[in-house]
């Protein structure tokens, strides 16, 4: 077993023994590439995707040379009208490469294009087609959409798909939010939601999953300044990453060449992570330049004209009795997934320290931490949880908090550690001399001592938030 290989088998075990990350319905042995997030799992995604909303829609930066610029969200459904699927071409080209193993005992499947590193079921062949029993078909192309039905008939008049991502909503009401509010170009509109895809191989614990959720911006411009919102926005969302701690010798943006780029595309960065699963960094998210593809299509596939959703040129110089020029926006599309960025931020704050009595702890971003602080008295007595009832109802208020007040201290650290709590007060014996608390931090684990009534404040200042 390699080191990464080990670190990334302790990140699975403590995420399972401390409730961040579950097999989907494990009790009935779990099914393959669907999660569960547990209460500490489902605090840190809320986290992630309110930052990531923040940041974005409510506050999101200024624009080349300081320009401001609008931001608005949209929640749409899951279940769309299949003609949707067909003008943005899922229908036709959303499929992967498959193959199946005829070999007695294995019957495969595979996507074509990962042989070698989709792990083999005939041992001792370690990856797909590597031994000479494997017995590969030739590959097929297989959609990777879920398929379901709506209404009582069955047939294919009622067949619907499970949204593969979630920009076509946008998309699709591109002109309700154009009528509806008060935007201009440029501007964005955002979402975050679940997306279903059937990978052939889910993979990598949550990092290809067949449900997921997806943080995705669409955003509008003038053809002419596309390149520099592209150029921004790429810029932009790797800033964002490293301002939630991931450091930046793990993060790569790589620019896809001509060969990778979809025929629309005038360009595209991967904003990829070094997880330990793996030795080459892999897809964080993609930052697309996609031209006017998709209001082309839609405009074609809706109204039957692709400039249907063409917006008036508000620069043109207005010439007495002569319309103003029309233009269909070009669309710069950020797309990150909220499971993949938390199982970064998951192997990122993953720290081991074995001169600490609690060696593995979480090194969470102190926004992102599910739990910002514990309050324990030493002992359940002696007038110790009087006092730390108090401190705990006051910090709860303000920020996700516990209050423990069994087993031994060091037992309890060890749990906060695990959770990635950055600060925990404790309550002991000094308290009732001098009204001071001890205060241990997280990533050193030093302690030091505070008067009692400053434990909000401190923790306000510690963490910046
Ligand atoms: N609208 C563009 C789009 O969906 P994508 O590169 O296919 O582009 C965007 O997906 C992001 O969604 C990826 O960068 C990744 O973070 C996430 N994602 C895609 N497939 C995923 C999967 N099977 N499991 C988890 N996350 C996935």
């Amino acid at each position: 077993m390699n080191q990464q290989t080990d670190v990334m088998e302790k990140i699975v075990a403590l995420c399972r023994r401390r409730g961040f990350i579950f097999g989907s319905s494990e009790i009935y042995g779990g099914i393959g590439g669907f999660w569960d997030y547990g209460p500490l799992g489902c605090e840190l995604k809320r986290n992630i995707k309110d930052a990531w909303w923040y940041d974005n829609v409510r506050n999101p930066p200024l624009g080349p040379n300081g320009r401001e610029f609008q931001m608005v969200g949209v929640d749409c459904s899951i279940i769309m009208n299949p003609k949707v699927w067909e003008a943005s071409g899922h229908v036709g080209g959303f499929k992967d490469p498959m193959v199946t193993c005829k070999a007695e005992g294995c019957k495969g499947l595979f996507r074509a294009d990962q042989l070698n590193s989709s792990p083999c079921p005939l041992k001792p062949s370690k990856m797909a087609g590597e031994s000479e029993k494997c017995a590969l078909t030739e590959p097929r192309a297989f959609n990777l959409m879920f398929e379901t039905h709506t209404g009582a008939l069955q047939d294919s008049s009622s067949k619907v798909y499970l949204r593969p991502e979630t920009a076509q909503g946008i998309f699709a009401n591109f002109p309700n939010v154009m009528s509806s509010t008060r935007v201009k170009i440029p501007f964005g509109i955002a979402q975050i939601g679940k997306a279903f895809r059937n990978e052939i191989n889910p993979r990598n614990y949550t990092f290809r999953s067949r449900e997921f959720e997806q943080m995705e911006i669409e955003f509008f411009c003038k053809p002419e300044e596309s390149m520099e919102w592209y150029e921004f926005w790429r810029n932009a969302r790797i800033k964002w990453y490293e301002s939630l701690g991931i450091k930046s010798d793990k993060l790569r943006p790589r620019q896809q060449g001509k060969e990778e780029l979809a025929h629309y595309s005038k360009a595209c960065t991967d904003i990829e992570y070094l997880f330990p699963f793996s030795d080459e960094p892999q897809e964080l998210e993609g930052v697309a330049h996609r031209g006017s593809f998709d209001l082309n299509q839609h405009g074609k596939h809706s109204r039957g004209d692709e400039n249907a959703f063409a917006v008036i040129d508000e620069d043109t110089p207005t010439v007495a009795g002569e319309k103003k020029g029309k233009y269909v926006p070009h669309v710069i599309e950020p797309s990150a997934g909220a499971d993949r960025f938390t199982l970064a931020v998951i192997c990122e704050a993953y720290s081991y320290d074995e001169s600490r009595a609690s060696p593995e702890f979480m090194k969470f971003h102190p926004r992102l931490a599910p739990i910002k602080a514990a309050v324990f008295p030493l002992v359940a007595k002696d007038g110790m949880p009087e006092i730390g009832e108090p401190i705990y109802r006051e910090i709860k208020k303000h920020f996700p908090c516990q209050y423990d007040a069994k087993q031994s201290i060091g037992k309890r650290y060890a749990r906060m550690d695990e959770a990635g709590t950055p600060f925990c007060f404790t309550i002991d014996g000094q308290t009732k001399e001098d009204g001071t608390v001890t205060v241990r931090n997280r990533d050193d684990a030093s302690q030091i001592r505070i008067d009692k009534t400053r434990c909000l404040e401190y923790l306000r200042d510690q963490l910046g938030l």
